[in-house]
């Protein structure tokens, strides 16, 4: 019979011993919780419809990633490619849209894009969205959120790129001086910024072909075109966060989801080769109302997890210990998974490994010391008969000591 393999850009993951999604979403909501952010869970499936009016028509995510399907109703669903959409079309049938909220969810997205490092077809983001909110301090809270990732995970090989899309005036003026000075390479755009040109020529800034790219930096910058209160928000950010963080102004961001307005941003790590972006977000002042909403103003960002999960610094974020727990005969297990259970639920910051089979104590010791175990806990004939365990050291100096059942389980404890 033939075997059936998962779908390309869909890896199954292990983690017995890179944990990641739960060590990422520990560090991550303690840093939303200190923000005071609630968490939201919107639906993995959405209608198609909510993607093509909130990403937009012409962005890349709808016109070629979109994972979409009809279901048996014949009505067009998509597995969600982001989650702020998701999070906004919530509020709005909530009717909390003439409110504040300041959100943070996790979970699964899917992209149809080429699978390489880093790029996957279903993979994990974490992201905030604080609705509600103007221009103003709610960039510069969103920015100090983004600082203590870099903080706590010590991302100090990453950079933190921003920008100012303007307002729909400022932008209107832009894209005119834009086109005007477009009109000197004509002929010369490649089939994808052609494209771009006609649908949204604000994302040819951020074309990958290197000819027009030098073409570009010589030609307008959006930055001479926004307002003081824009460009002291761009200084501010700098001058508050710069400090923790390397923050470079960078005119050519626009982000490739047609929502955002406004402040723009994007961190970038040298470790992570072609696909260096992970985390991005920006300013969508519009999005709640091309929804069906109220005038609902709001800034947010995602961070790609297994991205990070690449760049955070290679120690282990909570280096949980490893103990290994063996009996030298499956005779004593009941007694054991007894003790083991108790040892447990004292403290769930160890890993307990254990193994009461009638295998050989000397493989056991060997898969300990594989598994990294820091101690292993021996009960054989003498230590079932005298109620006692054997506590072995792995570390260089190897002691070890035998402890009733009252001494392990306060050792364990204090471990
Ligand atoms: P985005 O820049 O499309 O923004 O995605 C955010 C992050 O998700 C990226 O920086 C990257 O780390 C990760 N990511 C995206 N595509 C893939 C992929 N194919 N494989 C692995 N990781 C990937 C958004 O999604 C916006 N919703 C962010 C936002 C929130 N803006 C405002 N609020």
């Amino acid at each position: 019979m033939d075997k059936i393999s998962s779908i390309r850009g869909m890896p199954d993951v292990f983690q017995s011993d890179t944990n990641y999604l739960a060590e990422l979403n520990e560090v991550l909501s303690k840093i939303f919780l200190s923000h005071n952010l609630i968490e939201v869970n919107t639906p993995i499936l959405e209608q198609t419809e909510l993607f093509v009016r909130s990403t937009g028509a012409t962005s890349d995510i709808v016109n070629k990633e979109i994972y979409s399907f009809n279901d048996r109703n014949e009505q067009s669903l998509s597995l969600r490619p982001e989650g702020t959409a998701g999070v906004v079309r919530s509020i709005i049938q909530k009717k909390l849209d003439n409110a504040e909220h300041k959100l943070w969810y996790q979970g699964p997205m899917f992209r149809y894009e080429r699978p390489q490092k880093g790029r996957f077809r279903q993979f994990n983001q974490a992201g905030v969205e604080l609705l509600g909110f103007e221009e103003g301090s709610s960039d510069l809270e969103i920015i100090s959120i983004v600082c203590d990732i870099f903080i706590e995970l010590e991302l100090e090989d990453s950079v933190l790129k921003i920008n100012h899309l303007g307002d729909k005036d400022t932008k209107e003026i832009f894209l005119s001086e834009l086109l005007k000075y477009l009109k000197n390479y004509d002929g010369k755009l490649n089939e994808s910024d052609s494209e771009k040109l006609n649908k949204n020529p604000l994302r040819l800034l951020d074309s990958k072909d290197s000819e027009l790219k030098n073409f570009l930096n010589k030609g307008p910058k959006i930055i001479d075109f926004l307002s003081p209160e824009q460009l002291n928000l761009l200084d501010m950010i700098q001058s508050v966060f710069g400090k923790y963080v390397e923050i470079e102004l960078d005119s050519s961001l626009v982000r490739g989801l047609d929502y955002y307005t406004g402040l723009v941003f994007e961190a970038v790590s040298s470790n992570l080769g072609a696909q260096d972006s992970f985390l991005g977000g920006g300013r969508y002042d519009d999005l709640s109302q091309d929804l069906g909403g109220k005038e609902m103003p709001a800034i947010g960002f995602a961070i790609g997890l297994e991205r990070l999960n690449l760049i955070k610094k290679q120690k282990n974020i909570k280096a949980n210990k490893v103990i290994s727990f063996v009996t030298t005969s499956s005779k004593m297990s009941a007694l054991a998974f007894k003790i083991a259970q108790l040892l447990r639920s004292h403290n769930y910051d160890i890993r307990l490994e254990t193994n009461f089979t009638d295998a050989s104590l000397k493989a056991k010791l060997r898969k300990a010391s594989k598994l990294g175990a820091k101690f292993v806990f021996i009960m054989g004939d003498e230590e079932f008969e005298s109620e006692t365990i054997t506590v072995k050291s792995f570390d260089e100096d190897g002691y070890q000591v035998n402890m009733t059942f009252d001494e392990i389980l306060d050792f364990y404890k204090n471990i």
